[in-house]
């Protein structure tokens, strides 16, 4: 790079009234060559991926997101990316909730939570092209008017929580706070910002806690996370583990 900052004037965007997932939509564009730094939405999905190997229910009324990076920075900085994104998501959420509203918090690695309850996931995903370039993906799914039944974890809308912006009100703020956020994160020092702030946001610091990994689950006391965005769980007598991916659940 240049050594110029990231600015919201890097980034083009094309809007979709439906594709199968925004995020292959992303995959497919690199695939053919594009540059990266390209944002697609859509009205709805047909096919919505989102973390672990689940569906995204993705009807018409939420905002589905996804931005195209190409080689955005060495792979051992990727780790804390995802954090970046989720305190970028926090802010965009937390500027259309009317005053007063309840809390809007993060939930490890990268929800939000409204009230404790889930209205937007984010999911990564990464492929290295034929030409030796790196394309990653960060797709993003809000809650904006409808909250999906039966989901994993308790599920809200900004709707409900009595905010009123449009899937494309509420894109315009997370386009500003993604490049806002993706300038912090690149440069220099920028990641021990973006920790912090992603810590002053979190919930459940200190608290106990349940994750859920494939194969078992672990409680403890939720320490924090590292510089990779892993989870530091306290599991008693002066042990803690670092946990990479896992479902969490509070108290
Ligand atoms: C999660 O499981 O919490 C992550 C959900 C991510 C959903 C978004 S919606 C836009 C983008 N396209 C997809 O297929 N998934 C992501």
């Amino acid at each position: 790079k240049g050594g110029g900052r990231i600015s919201p004037d890097d980034f083009r965007h094309v809007a979709l009234a439906e594709t199968v997932s925004t995020n292959s939509e992303c995959l497919a564009k690199a695939r053919e060559g594009d540059p990266g730094n390209l944002w697609i939405t859509a009205g709805r999905q047909t096919g919505g991926r989102g973390r672990r190997g689940r569906a995204w229910v993705s009807e018409p009324g939420n905002l589905y997101a996804s931005l195209l990076l190409i080689d955005p920075a060495p792979i051992a900085r990727l780790h804390s990316l995802p954090l970046a994104v989720a305190v970028a998501a926090h802010r965009a959420i937390r500027t259309v909730m009317p005053p007063a509203a309840p809390p809007v918090e993060i939930k490890w690695p990268n929800d939000i939570l409204v009230d404790g309850k889930k209205v937007c996931g984010i999911l990564l995903e990464g492929e290295e092209l034929a030409d030796g370039r790196r394309a990653l993906v960060i797709g993003i799914g809000v809650n904006v008017g409808v909250a999906p039944e039966g989901a994993l974890y308790p599920a809200t809308s900004l709707r409900r929580e009595g905010a009123s912006a449009s899937p494309e009100e509420l894109f315009a703020h997370l386009f500003l706070a993604v490049a806002e956020m993706l300038a912090l994160w690149d440069h220099g020092t920028g990641v021990a910002r973006v920790i912090e702030l992603w810590r002053s946001a979190a919930r459940g610091i200190g608290e106990t806690i349940t994750v859920n990994l494939p194969d078992r689950s672990l409680s403890g006391r939720f320490a924090g996370i590292d510089h990779d965005g892993r989870l530091l769980l306290d599991t008693g007598a002066g042990t803690q583990q670092a946990i990479a991916a896992g479902d969490v659940f509070f108290g």
